[in-house]
């Protein structure tokens, strides 16, 4: 950051980005530096969910986009021993270079030079001095034990899920991976289980704030063949079971919605083992039982009742019931949620979710209430 791209962003400090405060932060900058410090403030606004410090850091919008939220990257970098040079083979503006250095001593490799640049400045802001190579991780020579890779899933902008298309190329990566004592790779959780179980390593489905962020594949001595999901804030683990568990076509007293990642990972089986529940449907991902089961793998609801989908019979049972819909969910393909809503449209005062899923053709509703 130049002196005067500093003063400007002091200025900017703020005001609202108006051609007037354009103009003025100009006059005493220039224009390149005052529209280039309005943006950063935009994109710091922008970047307060995922940093603490975002007010300090510097950002590119693509790179703020592609970057780890704080906890997701703390949860990385937890992975590996405090104290040991740790390496970051896609440091963008550097989110995971962070929290490992928080740990540890870590070199940082960027092909960007203004991400580089940027990396080098978030460092500092978080008081930290790691080193950042504006140089290709994969052509490097590796003097490290433990490595870390979030591969570019963009081509020409676009977010794209073909791997041969991911920079670095992530099978090269793993390759090398497996020689280090841990090496992670962060990918997307909608690519499919042949591509992930081929890399060969541990694979940890990732949930944060409700959503399935991630698919991590841990390679390397330290790392295990084994399939969970990782619920970051409560910080239990679900392992996958691809054996058997009942299944239901009607819910019993209680629904549950389990999370995203529960579901990918495949661990339903498992909460089904540990909460004494049933599969509901074909829904893959509502589960049924008659205790009011707690776990942050799930979110609970009250049974109302249930029955085949049909449209008349459902708004009258909703006036019957002096109900109406206030949300639908679903996991029967075809179900749209927007539509459904409003051709079930009744003034009833009793407020209800509905969950549509499927047994085999069969399209189910299920009337449920917050429990
Ligand atoms: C998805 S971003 C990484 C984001 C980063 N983990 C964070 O949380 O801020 C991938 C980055 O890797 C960089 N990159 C791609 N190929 C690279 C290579 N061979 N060596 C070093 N950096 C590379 C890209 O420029 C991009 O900034």
């Amino acid at each position: 950051v130049t002196a005067e791209q500093e003063l400007a962003l002091e200025l900017a400090e703020g005001l609202e980005a108006t051609p007037a405060n354009i103009e003025r932060v100009a006059k005493e900058t220039s224009p390149e530096a005052a529209r280039w410090a309005f943006g950063q403030w935009q994109l710091r606004r922008q970047a307060r969910g995922k940093f603490a410090l975002a007010e300090r850091m510097l950002f590119t919008r693509e790179a703020l986009e592609q970057a780890s939220h704080e906890e997701v990257a703390r949860y990385h970098a937890s992975r590996y021993p405090e104290g040991a040079l740790a390496a970051d083979l896609t440091a963008g503006i550097g989110a995971d270079a962070i929290a490992l250095g928080r740990r540890g001593p870590v070199i940082a490799f960027e092909l960007d030079e203004e991400r580089a640049g940027y990396a080098r400045h978030n460092l500092a802001a978080h008081g930290l001095a790691a080193e950042v190579r504006l140089a290709d991780s994969a052509e490097a020579d590796w003097t490290f034990d433990y490595a870390f890779a979030d591969p570019s899933r963009r081509v020409a902008g676009r977010r794209t899920l073909d791997p041969e298309a991911f920079a670095p190329d992530p099978v090269e990566l793993a390759e090398r991976m497996r020689r280090l004592k841990l090496g992670g790779l962060k990918l997307s959780p909608m690519l499919p289980d042949e591509f992930l179980e081929s890399l060969g390593g541990e694979l940890e489905f990732v949930s944060f704030g409700g959503e399935c962020r991630e698919a991590l594949v841990w390679l390397g001595t330290g790392a295990e063949i084994k399939r969970e999901a990782v619920h970051l804030e409560s910080g239990e683990r679900l392992a996958a079971r691809e054996d058997w568990a009942a299944q239901a076509d009607r819910p019993a007293e209680f629904l549950f919605e389990a999370d995203p990642a529960a579901i990918r990972a495949h661990g339903l089986p498992e909460l089904c083992g540990r909460h004494e529940l049933e599969l509901l449907g074909d829904s893959n991902g509502y589960l049924t039982g008659s205790v009011p089961a707690e776990s942050p793998w799930m979110r609970r609801f009250e049974v109302v009742e249930s029955f085949q989908a049909d449209l008349k019979r459902t708004k009258s049972r909703l006036r019957e019931l002096d109900a109406s819909v206030e949300v639908v969910k679903t996991r029967a393909r075809g179900v749209e949620p927007e539509r459904l809503l409003k051709q079930l449209r009744t003034e009833g005062q009793r407020r209800l979710t509905l969950c549509a899923y499927t047994v085999g053709k069969r399209v189910m509703f299920a009337l449920v209430t917050s429990a």
